[in-house]
């Protein structure tokens, strides 16, 4: 599949830009993804990761970005502070269906960051790669990700047992959906 190419200029609500990463980033990025929660939710692994990980991550999404599977982007604020990582991954053109996924730096959680960085990702997944289902699948247990998932107009479709391989067993993952039309893009960030 041809490459994807990032989104030109970089996709801002004028509070969060997702623009493509940079090495410089890296021990940030590092720093910021060990923090517990991000641990707890997206880390699959049951070794604690290193920069090592990171940087193979990294590398691996680039190669998937070339291949056309992913588009993997980092969340900054105005003033180019690192606020997490996100990307539309499983991008698969033939179904017209891609997923989205995200986290959060502790210290920039609550404020609506990824609520605003779906909005962004979905708009443009719906727009630029006529992605006719938008996918979102997390931990049952994961309250923040499907409210997030919900303020955004995704629907709850229900559980997908045993999943994935995660921390040593498998596990569940909630699945949601958004299709063409359903996106809520109102600044508030409430669900009406
Ligand atoms: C999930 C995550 C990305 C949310 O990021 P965020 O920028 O804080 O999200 P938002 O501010 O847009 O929305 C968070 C929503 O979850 C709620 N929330 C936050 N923490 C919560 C918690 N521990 N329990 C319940 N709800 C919580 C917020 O109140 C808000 O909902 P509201 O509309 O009812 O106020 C962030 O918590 C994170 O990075 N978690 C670790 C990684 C992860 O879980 N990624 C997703 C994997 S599917």
């Amino acid at each position: 599949m041809p490459a994807l190419k990032f989104p030109e200029p970089a996709l801002t609500d004028g509070v969060v830009t997702l623009r493509p990463w940079r090495e410089s980033d890296l021990a940030r990025r590092f720093e910021a993804f060990s923090d517990p929660v991000c641990l707890r939710f997206s880390w699959p692994l049951t070794e604690t990761p290193t920069v090592d990980h990171v940087r193979d991550r990294f590398a691996a999404q680039e190669e998937a970005r070339l291949d056309g599977d992913e588009l993997p982007l980092a969340i900054v604020d105005a003033e180019d502070r690192l606020c997490g990582g996100c990307s539309l991954y499983d991008v698969t053109p033939g179904e017209a269906r891609a997923a989205v996924g995200y986290w959060v730096t502790a210290g920039a959680r609550g404020r609506g960051v990824a609520t605003r960085t779906t909005r962004l990702l979905a708009g443009w997944a719906f727009e630029h790669l006529g992605v006719e289902r938008l996918e979102l699948v997390c931990e049952p247990a994961n309250v923040a990700s499907q409210r997030v998932a919900e303020r955004c107009g995704f629907v709850r479709e229900g559980v997908l047992r045993s999943h994935i391989p995660f921390q040593g067993g498998r596990r569940d993952s909630m699945i949601f959906s958004l299709l063409p039309g359903e996106l809520l893009t109102s600044t508030a960030l409430e669900v009406p």
